[in-house]
């Protein structure tokens, strides 16, 4: 197969309640089914005989220096037969993110072994590149002028960079104040028009969805179900790296949504494919000040998913009260066993700091994953000897002023915590400090702080 061929099979944006099940061309601009409101899919008619060896095609692809091969998605687009044309490909050579070890958490986690993919490695610092290089190609597809939206800081990074590599407008609706200044910075260097709202992340998204039906704004939110086929991916990625093995479990923390749907829908494709034998199990792991879908569980499953009015946790990637996705999320438990688990502020913080011991930056949403598997772990809903993976989504350098909070033990549940400052309410514990040291600048001195840490073993 050409390095460059662009296989095309029939695709179509279908809706995914089973009441109503509407089909629509993919070449209509929308999100959500005109009938009734519901998610879409987008779905082919698969031509299964051409796929018997994709997978040693996505193998072979490793030894190729083309773009559209070096690309974690674009090497898979067997599996993405929307495009049209290679010409709308935007592409920054996303995906392709790291598996490792990691030792020490898995200790903490109560776990033989523990695998973590770092998302955290992408182009822009998050998982999100792989569904904007896909969302964008489809922007493209639709000739729009300007893309949109709403988000806790790495979407607006990540669509920001891709919008200025496309050549076209990048407008990102943030919750002022309240994004990592990493991802803030992203916005504003690579160009995007940065509004920030008045309000929090579920306020930015009612906006820009009402602002795509009613401006030539092209919404690139994870409610596109064009962004979901990017994010699959990682699924598919990750199993390459493991020759195709799969794991028993794969974890994800959960704010929007939209990649525990999109693994979900991956795994699934593969499997109903016949290109691998079994589902691995999910888990999603939600922060307790913002966990509706864990909530909606622990009521019993019935009715819509209450939204969290005030959603809050210092994972600000995460902090999200009425998640867009969240039927999807069910339909991606339901298909593989899954879970949905919660976990506190402190937790996060330090599986956050347990990570970092393995040698492993992260941002705090992603550490919810370690926090999540050890109380799954202690629960015996996950076996110690399990061959677990987590997915780390977002680089430690999005939000460095969490980790010197927490090292520094100025780490405080507050958002509004330089008010408090006096006083110890919302304090985390700093369990796994790493505390800078003040040091004269004195090399005598010196000399005796290195020979007395020579005396211990390393931390
Ligand atoms: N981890 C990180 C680092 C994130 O940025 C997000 C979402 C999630 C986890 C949750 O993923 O929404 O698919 O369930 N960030 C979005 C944003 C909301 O705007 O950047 P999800």
């Amino acid at each position: 197969m050409s390095s460059e061929g662009f296989p095309r099979a029939t695709a179509y944006l279908q809706c995914i309640e089973t009441t109503c099940r509407a089909t629509y061309d993919a070449s209509e601009r929308i999100y959500t089914c005109e009938q009734c409101g519901g998610l879409l899919d987008v779905q082919y008619e698969w031509q299964r005989a051409r796929l018997f060896d994709v997978l040693e095609t996505f193998d072979a692809r490793r030894a190729s220096f083309h773009p559209h091969d070096t690309s974690g998605v674009w090497r898979f687009r067997e599996l993405l037969p929307f495009v049209t044309s290679p010409a709308q490909i935007v592409t920054l050579g996303e995906g392709n993110t790291p598996v490792w070890d990691a030792p020490r958490s898995a200790g903490y986690a109560g776990l033989k072994r523990l695998a973590v993919k770092h998302q955290g490695l992408n182009p822009t610092g998050s998982f999100k590149d792989n569904g904007m290089t896909t969302g964008m190609a489809q922007a493209r597809r639709l000739g729009a002028r300007a893309v949109a939206c709403a988000s806790t800081g790495n979407t607006s990074a990540s669509l920001a960079a891709y919008a200025a590599r496309a050549g076209v407008h990048g407008i990102v609706f943030i919750p002022g104040g309240r994004i990592a200044y990493g991802k803030l910075a992203q916005s504003l260097d690579y160009g995007a028009v940065t509004l920030q709202i008045e309000g929090n992340f579920d306020d930015a998204m009612r906006l820009v969805r009402e602002l795509a039906r009613t401006t030539p704004l092209y919404l690139l939110n994870s409610v596109n179900p064009f962004r979901l086929e990017g994010q699959k991916t990682i699924a598919f990625e990750l199993l390459q790296q493991r020759r195709w093995r799969v794991p028993d479990w794969v974890v994800v923390p959960g704010g929007n949504l939209g990649n525990v749907s999109a693994l979900g829908k991956g795994f699934k494709e593969l499997h109903n494919l016949g290109l691998i034998a079994r589902l691995p199990r999910l888990a999603v792991v939600q922060a307790e000040g913002a966990a509706p879908l864990a909530q909606w569980y622990a009521a019993g499953q019935t009715g819509n998913l209450a939204p969290v009015a005030r959603p809050k946790t210092l994972a600000t990637a995460i902090q999200i009260g009425n998640p867009v996705s969240w039927l999807k999320a069910v339909r991606a438990l339901e298909w593989t066993n899954g879970v949905c688990a919660v976990v506190s502020e402190q937790e996060i913080a330090d599986a956050k700091a347990m990570l970092g011991r393995d040698g492993i930056g992260c941002e705090p949403a992603s550490a919810a994953t370690v926090a999540g598997l050890r109380r799954l772990v202690s629960e015996r809903v996950v076996d110690p000897d399990a061959d677990v993976v987590a997915i780390l989504t977002g680089n430690a350098l999005k939000d460095p002023d969490f980790t010197v909070q927490y090292h520094t033990g100025q780490l405080y549940t507050d958002a509004e915590r330089e008010t408090h400052l006096t006083h110890a309410e919302g304090k985390l514990v700093p369990t796994f400090a790493n505390t800078p040291r003040q040091v004269p600048a004195d090399a005598t001195v010196l000399r005796q702080v290195i020979l007395d840490l020579l005396e211990t073993p390393p931390a």
